[in-house]
This record gives C-alpha cells, structure tokens and sequence, in this order.
C-alpha cells in the first residue's frame, strides 16, 4: 500500500501535514483556518460529507484532504468556492488521464458515477476546501451508497494529492485575482449535466424542473423553467435527463 507521505506532497508556501487517522480534516483544519495548511489523512472516523451527511472511505482507500488558507474576496463571493474547487480537481485529473466531469454544485464524476466529493467550510477572510476522492475499488461501495461509484485506481495517492493541491492553489489565485468568472467558461465547459433537463430539490424541500442553463455569475445554477429563468442558490440535482 502506498503509505501517505508529507514530504513527497511538498507544497509552495504551504505546510503539509499528513494523519494516520482523525476524525475529518476539514474540522481539524478550521482551528487554523488562517494561514496555509494541507492536512491529509490515511482514515477519518467522522468525515464530513455535504448536507451534514458522513462521508465514507475506508483505510488507504481514498484520498481525503484538506486545504486551508487566507483568501481576500468577499466573503459573499465564498458561495463559488466549491466550484473553483471543482474545476480545480477536474484540471489535475484530466491531465492524470481520467475524463472527470463536474455536476452542480461540487460532485466530481466518471461518467454518471461519483468518483468524489468537494466540501468547502469558509469564514470571513478564511476557507477550508475538503476534497474526498475514491481511489482504490471497494466491493459494495455502489450498493452501500445506493449510485454507481468510480474509482481512480491509481497507486501514487501522494503523487495525486500534490497534483490536485497544485491546480488547486493556480485557481484559487485566478479566483482571487478576477472572482469566479474568471473560472464559469471552463466550469460549463466540464459539467456533465450540459443540455439536460433537470429536477432540483430546493432547500425548502420543493423541486423545481428546467432545462440548465448554466451557471450564474456568482456560481448559482439555471433552470430555464416553464416559469421563466429560474437561479438556485442551495439545492440538489435528484435527476438529468438527456432533454
Ligand atoms: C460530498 O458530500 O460529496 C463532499 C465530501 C467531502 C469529503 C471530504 S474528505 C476530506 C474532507 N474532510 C471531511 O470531513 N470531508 C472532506
């Protein structure tokens, strides 16, 4: 097993810590959320997955990590992070060879099954960016988790890790520097969900249907709806279908 290693992740400007096992990173890492810090570890107890759900993995067999650092736009403008993440990661493991997609807000994906997942917890003045990734196969993940499940099947986690920080850190500074539109064109360019009709369960529960539309300047997504233009700011995709 490739054991995880602080110094074959070696960062610019960035203090690398790696974990045998915690609870989650992200949760560790917003007591320091203040400066540059990315902590992975081989397992996590209580990893934190969206919506307050658990996110799964077991020993050595994933990738879960956690970035911190300062970052200087508006902490209303934070609401984008996910996908500047997104398009992050999809940048690394492209070039690494394997075609991921992204799906609004922050899944990653092969296909239609989900190779991983971003959660990003931010402050003013402050983010932690979470990024859980399935790499090794485990039998049953699919049927556990109720969807289909990729895998990255690649032995060099740490190799993988470092290539991911390193998009990770390049589009953050685009986002510092021009806000999420410098990053909207290449997050529509990579959604799997282009030109399909979808079903969004709103955070009130309710659900609205259209046809997306893309993204908002501000990272909402679009639904042309029967309704008119309709921008959703919190919610989850529950269906795509080729329109
Ligand atoms: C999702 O629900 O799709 C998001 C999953 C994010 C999981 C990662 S694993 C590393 C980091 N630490 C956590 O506790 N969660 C994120």
């Amino acid at each position: 097993m490739d054991k995880l290693d602080a110094a074959a992740i070696a960062l610019p400007g960035v203090e690398v810590r790696v974990l045998e096992r915690c609870r989650s990173t992200n949760e560790l890492l917003l007591q320091t959320i203040n400066r540059p810090v990315l902590l992975a570890a081989e397992e996590q107890t209580a990893g934190r997955g969206r919506r307050g759900r658990r996110w799964l993995s077991p020993r050595g067999a994933g990738i879960t990590f956690s970035l911190a650092l300062p970052l200087e736009r508006p902490v209303r403008e934070l609401a984008a992070l996910p996908l500047v993440a997104g398009v992050a990661v999809a940048r690394a493991l492209r070039a690494l060879g394997r075609p991921v997609a992204l799906t609004w807000p922050n899944d990653l994906v092969i296909g239609e099954a989900k190779l991983g997942g971003i959660l990003v917890e931010s402050r003013a003045g402050a983010a932690v960016i979470g990024i859980g990734i399935n790499c090794r196969r485990v039998p049953g993940l699919d049927a556990s988790l109720g969807r289909p499940v990729a895998f990255l099947e690649m032995d060099d986690r740490n190799g993988v890790i470092r290539a991911i920080a390193l998009s990770l850190l390049e589009s953050l500074r685009q986002f510092e520097h021009g806000g999420f539109e410098a990053l909207r064109q290449e997050w529509q360019a990579l959604d799997a969900h282009a030109g399909r009709r979808l079903r969004v369960r709103l955070a009130d529960g309710k659900v609205v249907s259209g046809m997306n539309d893309g993204l908002a300047e501000d990272g909402a997504l679009r639904l042309a709806t029967r309704q008119g233009l309709r921008e959703v700011r919190s919610g989850r995709v529950v269906s795509a279908r080729a329109a």
